[in-house]
């Protein structure tokens, strides 16, 4: 199976939030099913500043007018899985991935991953050097929204597309203007296309041509075809329904494991739980928060914005104080929600320590250090830090929407003693649900038998990337079968003869 696995992020080199750790994942575990894999991603300058010897391999100069540009192969660190590198100056040199420092998206957005699209499909059509071909490529967000409809105009042998949402608040929407700048088929800018209202929406376009479409965990496959979470695309899920699936995500526990995470300042696992202890203390001093091992020390690592109702959380610190738990926080987004945290955390040093940025040993430290990780989500595809959480015996407190309905399980007594409770979860986006979710969690961690159970049942959930490698696998594999039944004999003749003549061993 050669597939080319288009992505805007892949950890480390690249990362905004869980794609990243998805792209990084996915692509190992489908190496080790054997499918011979390649990443494409943008050289960011982040990505460069980690590559050394990336090797020149194809020039990408003139598409969509960019003057000067080439494909850089590297390889996953750890890995020989190749690293495609669309190193495109005019268009990735920058510091931040989609918005310059003030938090402005760049006005060259659309013409940034309309690149980095049309090079994917030119991977795909075999109309660039070097000459590997894939026969499936998985394209991920609105960045690679493009892909499949570029591929799906080819007139003649092509790959098979798979689509994956990772989350569909994020639509990849321009004006119209940009339209010309994208050298897009003729008739894509239309209601069958990628016209959205009168502009233009890469999301739309991949959900509209990829031959499958998949979402990050089988709740949230469910919800979008919904008004209420469908963000305006629901009609068109619906219509595509049959050929959507909901495949939950994993975890690297290569990465997320407290047993050999070298960001801790203690390692354990569920045999020698003492290690988690140091690491609350190693946290609380590193925070200045007040050193107390018998205090409930809750987390909360994610993007401050409304989708991880973060609003509800600030609303709800003064009741949190007042009970005598400590918070510690590691978030960035909406500056003006950051500005509250930082002024409430002020007012309440010693309990409460909020951390404005993005640290990847920090969140390392704070999983493997509190005790309870609060990941409240108005939606949530899937949802990757409930999972970390629970493989460090941190209990989730989540509420029940998308991947983190699928990878919770509530706990009661019944659920205690039956070995199923994962964590706390809560149905309402409200203050009061998610306030009444930490009371149940805190009576619970006073009960330090009923915890360490808790804690225990969290440690042993595999979420490893496995099974659901496996079923993208024999996706992939129904697709060629597909393409194959669907092709002319002579068409297929020259896949039969083995390898298509056009594939050489490049990377
Ligand atoms: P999303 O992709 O919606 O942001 P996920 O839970 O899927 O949510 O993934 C979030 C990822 O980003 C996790 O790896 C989490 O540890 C990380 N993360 C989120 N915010 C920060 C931050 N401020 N600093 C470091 N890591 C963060
Ligand atoms: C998105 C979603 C998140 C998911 C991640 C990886 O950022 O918001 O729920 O875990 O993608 O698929």
């Amino acid at each position: 199976m050669r597939l080319l696995f288009v992505s805007s992020e892949v950890y480390p080199f690249a990362k905004t939030g869980g794609l990243a750790d998805v792209s990084e994942a996915l692509p190992r575990a489908l190496a080790n099913l054997g499918t011979d894999i390649r990443i494409l991603m943008p050289a960011y300058a982040c990505v460069l500043r980690q590559v050394s010897r990336a090797q020149p391999i194809a020039d990408l100069s003139g598409i969509l007018g960019v003057a000067c540009a080439r494909l850089l192969s590297a390889r996953l660190p750890g890995s020989d899985i190749p690293v495609w590198l669309a190193d495109a100056p005019e268009l990735y040199d920058r510091e931040g991935l989609y918005q310059d420092s003030s938090g402005q998206d760049w006005p060259d957005n659309a013409r940034r991953f309309a690149f980095l699209s049309h090079v994917a499909a030119r991977i795909g059509l075999a109309t660039l050097e070097p000459l590997w071909q894939p026969q499936v490529i998985h394209a991920n967000d609105w960045h690679a929204g493009l892909v499949p409809l570029l591929v799906s105009a080819h007139q003649g042998p092509r790959p098979a597309s798979v689509f994956t949402m990772h989350n569909l608040a994020f639509q990849g929407i321009f004006g119209p203007e940009v339209v010309p700048q994208l050298d897009l088929p003729e008739g894509s800018f239309s209601p069958e296309g990628a016209e959205y209202y009168g502009k233009i929406s890469l999301l739309k376009a991949g959900i509209c041509h990829a031959d499958s479409l998949t979402t990050v965990s089988p709740t949230y496959a469910r919800e979008i075809l919904t008004a209420e979470y469908g963000f305006g695309l629901d009609g068109i899920l619906r219509a595509r329904a049959a050929d959507l699936r909901g495949i939950l995500n994993g975890a690297d526990y290569g990465i997320w494991d407290p047993a050999h995470d070298p960001f801790l300042a203690a390692n354990y696992d569920s045999a020698r739980l003492n290690g988690k202890k140091l690491c609350k203390a190693a946290l609380q001093h590193e925070l200045g928060l007040v050193a107390d091992p018998e205090v409930p020390l809750l987390t909360f690592i994610s993007r401050m914005t409304e989708q991880k109702m973060a609003d509800v959380l600030l609303e709800l610190l003064p009741r949190l104080a007042a009970q005598g738990l400590q918070l510690c926080v590691l978030s960035d987004g909406d500056h003006d929600l950051e500005r509250r945290f930082r002024e409430v955390a002020s007012a309440h040093a010693g309990t409460f320590a909020v951390r404005i940025g993005y640290e990847e040993p920090l969140a390392h430290r704070m999983h493997a250090g509190a005790d309870l990780l609060l990941a409240p989500a108005r939606f949530e595809p899937c949802g990757l830090t409930q999972i970390y959480a629970m493989r460090y015996g941190t209990v989730p407190v989540v509420r029940a929407t998308g991947g983190l309905a699928d990878t919770v399980v509530d706990t009661s007594r019944t659920t205690i003693s039956d070995g199923t409770a994962t964590g706390f979860v809560f149905a309402e986006p409200s203050a009061a649900d998610l306030d009444a979710a930490i009371t149940r969690a805190v009576a619970f961690f006073r009960e330090p038998l009923a915890w360490r159970r808790l804690q225990l049942n969290d440690m042993k959930q595999d979420f490893s990337w496995n099974r659901s490698a496996a079923i993208y696998y024999s996706l992939y594999q129904d697709l060629c079968a597909r393409a194959q039944k669907r092709a002319s004999p002579s068409r297929v003749a020259g896949l039969r003869n083995g390898t298509p003549a056009i594939e050489k061993a490049t990377a």
